[in-house]
């Protein structure tokens, strides 16, 4: 049973243009102490998106439909593993730390396995292309506890 961590803005977007249109140095912070040490797994789109691969202090697990060996990319780097989805159940069977950080199609291979969720939402909306609501997804999950960043940004921890 696996955690999973998103930020959305108001609107429940996660993402435009394969970025992140909203930048919170505070849920930055938040994210960067809620998954360090820890096995991250996301979406090879996400991979691509981030400013620097791998995200530090993390065994970085990328979740892949094509073999690597296809793709033109030698990004890979130490700390930082390429798996087809079909591994994703043994990866978190074997795995009771890792964290799925998204995009919205890891989400979605991820959601049978989802036991408890961080979720934070900044203040307003932004243009999105890409969207994830956890009250749709997971109507059966309660916020347990709550917290508000410095910047209004909200934090709120769901479970089963
Ligand atoms: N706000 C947040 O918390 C947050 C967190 C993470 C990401 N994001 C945003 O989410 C967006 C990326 O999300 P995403 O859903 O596009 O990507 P993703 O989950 O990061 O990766 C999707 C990958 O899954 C594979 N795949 C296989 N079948 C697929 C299918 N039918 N449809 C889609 N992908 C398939 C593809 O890999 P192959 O190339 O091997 O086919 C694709 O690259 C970006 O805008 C990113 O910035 C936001």
């Amino acid at each position: 049973m696996a955690k999973m961590i998103l930020c959305t803005d108001e609107n429940n977007g996660i993402g435009y243009q394969n970025t992140i249109p909203w930048y919170s140095s505070d849920d930055f912070q938040h994210f960067k102490t809620s998954t360090i040490d820890s096995i991250v797994v996301m979406g090879f789109n996400t991979w691509k998106s981030l400013p620097k691969r791998p995200l530090p202090s993390r065994l970085n697990v990328v979740l892949v439909s094509r073999p690597y060996t296809e793709r033109n990319d030698t990004e890979y780097g130490k700390d930082c593993i390429f798996l087809p989805v079909d591994k994703l159940k043994d990866i978190i069977d074997n795995n009771p730390e890792c964290i799925i950080i998204g995009g919205e199609w890891t989400y979605r291979q991820a959601k049978p396995y989802i036991t408890e969720i961080i979720k934070s939402t900044v203040k307003g909306t932004y243009n999105c292309d890409t969207f994830f609501d956890i009250k749709k997804e997971f109507p059966e999950f309660l916020a347990l506890y709550s917290k508000v960043l410095n910047d209004g940004t909200i934090v709120e921890y769901y479970t089963k």
